[in-house]
């Protein structure tokens, strides 16, 4: 985002060999969808947004104008660059919108089988050197990749979450991931002012081996009635100094998300124990106390 866009654009224009990626389509529009294709375009690619309905295509472009508008408001960005990505951001709700993309970027529900029609769909929608991308929690790169003739041009690409705020994108190798893949994904992740870190696939990658577990831990504190959400977060913030308590994460990124990336990680290890969801985390999402998107979680945000 600090890149000028006028720069960014020129970048773009001068990578004129058939491997560049000049245009992303960003698959689902809800909270990470969006932030993609916010920052996406803010470095200067033409990003077509798709999602299943109008109506959640409407909700992101309504997130990116006001993220934007935030930062315009610390004085990041100009209005005039701000307007110039926007402008760049079109969408649909036709899947074909992707067919003349270079990078898809994959962020819908992360529901394995979801995730392999999904790509299965898009290998045959796509152009035959397109990178698809998923920006996957915890799904295996290397069986996303099976359900497409393609798996050298499959990838993880993953965001974190607010993504026009965290720097880094966890970078997925698959098996069969082509090193040139790999380099053109870490141009584009830097040139949209990330950090990329890679590594390679096994569930939960790294990131979400690690967090998603003490997610777990603290909700299971709390169904034992340990302590209060208030005193867990507390303690996790004032003795750890990690910016956010546990469950105001959850909550943040989606105890529906948090519950798929556990079951992952616990089928992924052969239902090994310490991966296992807690019942109270089961039992929110059954509720649909989702967290912040449903305006309950551990904590109300009506
Ligand atoms: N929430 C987080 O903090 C976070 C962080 C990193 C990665 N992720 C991953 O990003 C992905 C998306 O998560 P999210 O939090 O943005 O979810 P979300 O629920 O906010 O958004 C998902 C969007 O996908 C759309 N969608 C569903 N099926 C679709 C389809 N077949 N085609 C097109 N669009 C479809 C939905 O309408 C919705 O708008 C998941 O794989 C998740 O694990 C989430």
């Amino acid at each position: 985002m600090r890149m000028g866009l006028e720069r960014a654009f020129m970048d773009g224009m001068c990578l004129g060999n058939d491997m560049s990626i000049q245009s992303i389509a960003v698959l689902g529009a809800g909270q990470m969808g969006n932030g993609i294709a916010q920052v996406a375009a803010c470095a200067g690619y033409d990003v077509t947004m798709i999602d299943i309905n109008q109506d959640y295509l409407d909700k992101g472009m309504v997130a990116v104008k006001n993220s934007l508008s935030r930062v315009v408001k610390k004085e990041r960005m100009n209005q005039d660059d701000a307007d110039l990505a926007i402008a760049k951001i079109s969408t649909s709700t036709h899947k074909n919108a992707a067919s003349s993309a270079d990078l898809v970027i994959e962020a819908i529900p992360e529901i394995p089988e979801l995730k392999f029609s999904t790509f299965s769909e898009f290998d045959e929608i796509c152009k035959p050197d397109a990178i698809l991308a998923s920006n996957t929690s915890s799904i295996s790169i290397n069986a996303i990749a099976k359900a497409t003739n393609r798996p050298e041009r499959v990838i993880g690409m993953h965001f974190m979450n607010p993504v026009p705020v965290m720097k880094l994108v966890e970078i997925i190798n698959g098996s069969a991931t082509s090193p040139e893949v790999t380099q053109l994904v870490l141009d584009a992740c830097e040139k949209m002012d990330k950090i990329p870190l890679s590594c390679n696939d096994s569930p939960g990658f790294v990131s979400n081996r690690i967090l998603c577990p003490m997610i777990n831990e603290a909700i299971l504190t709390l169904e034992e009635g340990v302590a209060e959400p208030e005193a867990i977060d507390g303690i996790m913030k004032l003795g750890m100094n990690h910016p956010i308590g546990p469950l105001a994460l959850a909550d943040l990124i989606g105890l529906d998300t948090i519950l798929h990336i556990m079951n992952v990680l616990y089928e992924g290890f052969d239902k090994d124990p310490k991966y296992k969801p807690s019942q109270l985390l089961e039992d929110m999402v059954v509720e649909g106390k989702l967290g912040r998107k449903t305006g309950s979680g551990f904590y109300n945000y009506e």
